[in-house]
C-alpha cells in the first residue's frame, strides 16, 4: 500500500516524533501545571517549548498565545464560536472546510463567497461580501480537496483595511507553505498538528492576537486561578481547560522541528513536484479528467470519466487515496464534482517520484478498461 493520504493526516512520521511519544509517554505522564512536583513541571516546561517551536515556525511574537488542542477543528471552533457570540455576520469560501461551514451554519449569518472552476477565490469578491456587520474573515489557506492555495497576503490587507478579523486555516498548509504571522498579522491562525506539521494524531492548536476579545467556548480546570469561579483570561490556560496530552504536544513540537530543519521551501518544492508530475500525466491520458491547479500544493483530484469516485478509489486499492467529498461539499460544487466527487492523491515528504509515476501508470490501466463517455 502506497500511502497518498497525506491530506487527511502524515501517517508515517520523524522517528524523533515517534521516540518522543514514547519517552513522554513512559516517563512523563504528569499532569500540566497540577502542581509543584518536578514531573507536573516538567510537562508544563513541554508545553512551553512546543508553544516557543510552533511560535517560530509561524514567526509569531507572543508564543503564550498559542493554545494546543486535540485538531485544526477545534481550534476553529474556538476560534468562531467564541468570536460571532452575538449572532455577527461572517464571511468565508466555498472552499472552506466543514470544520468552518458547520459552525458558521449554527450561527446562521456568514457569506460563503464563491470561487472559480479551479478553486481560487478573488480577494475581491471577498472585499464585496462584508458588509457593515461583517465582524470576521475565515478563510482556508488551500483546499484540501484540489490544493488550489488563495492570496492571504492580500485578504490580510483587506481584513485589516476594514477592521474585520481575520483568521487562516493553515491545516492543509502549515509546515508546507511559508506562513510568516510578522506580514499577515492574522486575528487567528487554526492549526493541525498532526497534517503537515508531523506530529502525532489528536493535535493542532490556534493562535489568538488578542485573547481578551475571545469568549472561551470550553471552560473547567486549568490548575491555574483555581479560586475564581471565571475562567483565567490568561494564555494559554483560558483554552486550556481540563488534562492536556503533553507526550502529544511534545511529540508535535519535534514535527514542527523535523520541518524546519528541512524547510518549507525545500517542503513545498518536493511535494509540488511529485503533484505536478502526477497531474501531467493524468491531463494527458484520455477519459480522465484533472482538476485545481498546477501551482497549488502537493495535491491532486481527478476522476475517471463516467466513474463515481468511490468506484474508482475501489479499483486503485493498492493506494491510500480518498473519495468523496472530503468534508467540502461547496468545493465539490465549485469544481463541478457534486455528483461524483473525486479522488484526492495527497502528497508528503516522505513519498517518492516513484509513487506518483505507479499511480499514474495504475489509473491510465484503470481509465483504458473502464472509462465511460461523460454526457
Ligand atoms: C482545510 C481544512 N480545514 C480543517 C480541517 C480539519 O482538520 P483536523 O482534522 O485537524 O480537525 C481539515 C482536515 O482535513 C482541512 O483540510
Amino acid at each position: 500500500m502506497i500511502y497518498l493520504d497525506n491530506a487527511a493526516t502524515s501517517a508515517i512520521k520523524p522517528e524523533t516524533v515517534y521516540k518522543t511519544l514514547d519517552r513522554y509517554t513512559r516517563l512523563h505522564s504528569a499532569n500540566a501545571g497540577r502542581g509543584t512536583n518536578d514531573e507536573s513541571l516538567f510537562s508544563v516546561n513541554a508545553i512551553l517549548e512546543a508553544q516557543d517551536t510552533a511560535a517560530e515556525l509561524f514567526n509569531i511574537s507572543h508564543p503564550q498565545n498559542i493554545a494546543f488542542m486535540q485538531n485544526a477543528t477545534y481550534a476553529l471552533n474556538a476560534a468562531i464560536l467564541g468570536t460571532l457570540s452575538n449572532g455577527e455576520h461572517a464571511v468565508t469560501t466555498v472552499i472552506d472546510h466543514n470544520s468552518v461551514l458547520r459552525p458558521l451554519n449554527r450561527l446562521g449569518n456568514f457569506t460563503a463567497v464563491p470561487a472559480d472552476k479551479e478553486g481560487f477565490v478573488s480577494p475581491y469578491e471577498i472585499e464585496r461580501a462584508i458588509r457593515h456587520d461583517t465582524k470576521m474573515i475565515i478563510i482556508s489557506h488551500a483546499s484540501n480537496v484540489c490544493g488550489t492555495v488563495q492570496n492571504i497576503e492580500s485578504v490580510s490587507k483587506i481584513a485589516k483595511l476594514h477592521k474585520i478579523k481575520l483568521m487562516i486555516d493553515t491545516a492543509q498548509t502549515a509546515g508546507i507553505l511559508k506562513i510568516d504571522n510578522a506580514v499577515l498579522d492574522a486575528d487567528f491562525i487554526a492549526f493541525s498538528g498532526h497534517k503537515g506539521l508531523m506530529g502525532p494524531l489528536g493535535t493542532g492548536g490556534l493562535y489568538v492576537k488578542t485573547p481578551k476579545e475571545l469568549e472561551p467556548v470550553i471552560t473547567g480546570g486549568t490548575g491555574s486561578s483555581s479560586e475564581i469561579p471565571e475562567q483565567p483570561r490568561v494564555m494559554p490556560d483560558m483554552l486550556h481547560s481540563g488534562t492536556m496530552n503533553t507526550p502529544a504536544i511534545a511529540a508535535l513540537s519535534e514535527g514542527i522541528k523535523f520541518v524546519m530543519s528541512i524547510g518549507t521551501d525545500e517542503i513545498l518544492r518536493h511535494e509540488r513536484g511529485l503533484a505536478a508530475a502526477l497531474r501531467s500525466e493524468l491531463m494527458n491520458m484520455e477519459g480522465v479528467t484533472v482538476y485545481g491547479r498546477q501551482d497549488g500544493i502537493g495535491t491532486v483530484a481527478f476522476n475517471i470519466d463516467g466513474l463515481d469516485s468511490a468506484e474508482t478509489c475501489g479499483m486503485l486499492k493498492d493506494f491510500a487515496l480518498r473519495a468523496g467529498y472530503h468534508c467540502a461539499p461547496l468545493a465539490h460544487k465549485a469544481l463541478g464534482t457534486e455528483k461524483t466527487g473525486a479522488v484526492r492523491a495527497s502528497f508528503g515528504i516522505f513519498n517518492t517520484y516513484e509513487h506518483a509515476q505507479l499511480l499514474a501508470d495504475a489509473v491510465y490501466r484503470t481509465a483504458k478498461k473502464f472509462s465511460k463517455p461523460i454526457d
